[in-house]
């Protein structure tokens, strides 16, 4: 099992650049795949989660060829040109990739099976199987969990759908069958979640509208092909703007950032606490818009997260937690349930690395409580598990910057599910990142 050893390094600085965005590469390949043309993907993130969407996309009978570095081209197969894969598609450890293609297959005329990894197979799929079945489509599922068994041949009619959670996931999953239903499709949301499947339909040439917190959908009779720049994930440059804000140092930039509002509470978040960062060079990348952030060293205050910007910051709060422990008093997070059903229970076991490195806090039901403290060394250094979460394992070497001793980070394979070569790029960052 790959482990982190983390060294404590003080200092960060420079320029780096982060992966392509996981949501919108995941997206591309979808909705490349039933388009009609050649779709064009530059900044495509090759992690094991996108490339699990790819291999399944292929088994589906879509062409995909990797043209470069992170570059691939998607020969569509139009509408209703997806055949059976013949074997059940494996989505690893990617909860996107399980939901979104459960609503892209729910209206196939064949059947499809989909399965995952120990910690995919935990997750639960009746959040999207629920409002499919509404839809029309037989969808199985064991227990809520995977393997979903989608029957073929299901004729799915539009619907109106109110979210009881904000899922951009599940929203999505709709969205995608709503492709293939007759009339239209309505998703009302309970808070803002990320709009990229909106923005990239619209980019596709679907008919779509966004507005009080409903998207309503038109069957379209085609996508076309289009080109798209997949800008840096937002999520990965998380760990940066925490590390810059933790450590010492003239200042850090993370040039070429997605920074659609729907993906950025934590700058929000982060402001409220303190910390100094601005966004500059504001660009797009096709319907997304993009920028270079610079961070530079601040003393954190503790807030109570307002609960308006967690789905805001879904991704964020490992690494926030780290932030947390480094600010001036008492960080309280709450309405943030969803966390605990995320790739882990994000919560218990934050809450576990942040004690074994002796933190204080307090694990809430729907969130956590954490009190911070501003000395140089915040984290006693030690050994803590990531518990197969790419994100744990990433937040928990950002803690190295404060820390007294080395950290131990056990079980780092899945950093790969998002962020290929993280110890490359924290290291040109400052940190002392060893793969052991
Ligand atoms: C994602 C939506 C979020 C997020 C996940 C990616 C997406 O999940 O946590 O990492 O690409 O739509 P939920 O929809 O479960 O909130």
């Amino acid at each position: 099992m790959p482990n982190y050893l983390v060294h404590p390094t003080q200092t960060v600085g420079g320029t780096i650049r982060v992966p392509g965005d996981k949501s919108i590469s995941h997206r591309s390949l979808m909705l490349g795949g039933i388009a009609e043309g050649v779709t064009e993907v530059r900044g495509f993130l090759e992690s094991e989660d996108c490339l699990a969407t790819m291999a399944a996309m292929r088994a589906l009978g879509v062409r995909v060829e990797r043209t470069g570095p992170q570059e691939v081209h998607v020969y569509g197969n139009g509408l209703k040109g997806l055949r059976a894969a013949g074997h059940a598609l494996d989505m690893g450890n990617s909860g996107t990739a399980m939901r979104l293609m459960t609503g892209l297959l729910s209206g196939q005329p064949f059947d499809s099976e989909l399965i995952g990894d120990s910690s995919l197979m935990r997750r639960p799929m009746e959040r999207v199987a629920k409002p499919l079945r509404l839809m029309g489509a037989q969808i199985e599922t064991l227990e809520g969990k995977p393997p979903v068994r989608i029957k073929g041949g299901a004729s799915l009619q539009g619907i109106r759908y109110e979210l009881p959670v904000a899922s951009a996931q599940v929203k999505s999953a709709i969205l995608l069958a709503g492709l293939q239903a007759a009339g239209e499709t309505i998703v009302v949301e309970p808070a803002v979640t990320r709009d990229h499947t909106e923005r990239m339909l619209q980019s596709f040439g679907c008919e779509l509208s966004a507005a009080q917190g409903e998207v309503k959908l038109k069957p379209p009779a085609r996508l076309e092909a289009c080109s798209l720049d997949v800008p840096g994930d937002f999520s990965s440059s998380a760990f940066f703007l925490v590390a810059g804000s933790i450590a010492q140092g003239n200042g850090l930039t993370i040039s070429g950032v997605g920074v659609n509002p729907t993906r950025t509470g934590l700058l929000d978040i982060l402001a409220l606490m303190g910390a100094d960062l601005r966004v500059v060079n504001h660009r797009t990348a096709g319907a997304e818009p993009v920028a270079d952030i610079e961070v530079r060293p601040a003393r954190l205050k503790g807030i109570h997260v307002p609960e308006h910007l967690v789905p805001l910051a879904i991704d964020e709060f490992p690494v926030l937690f780290i932030a947390a422990a480094c600010a001036e008093g008492e960080t309280l997070v709450t309405g943030a349930e969803e966390l605990r059903v995320k790739e882990s229970d994000r919560i218990a076991v934050m809450a576990e690395g942040l004690q074994a490195m002796g933190v204080e806090c307090e694990v809430l039901r729907d969130g956590i409580r954490i009190q911070g403290r501003t000395s140089p060394h915040v984290f006693s250094g030690g050994t803590v598990h990531s518990h197969g979460d790419h994100r744990i394992a990433m937040s928990f070497a950002v803690a190295s910057l404060r820390a007294a001793q080395p950290i131990e980070i056990i079980d780092v394979a899945n950093v790969a599910t998002s962020f290929p070569d993280f110890p490359g790029v924290a290291r040109a960052a400052g940190l002392n990142v060893e793969l052991k």
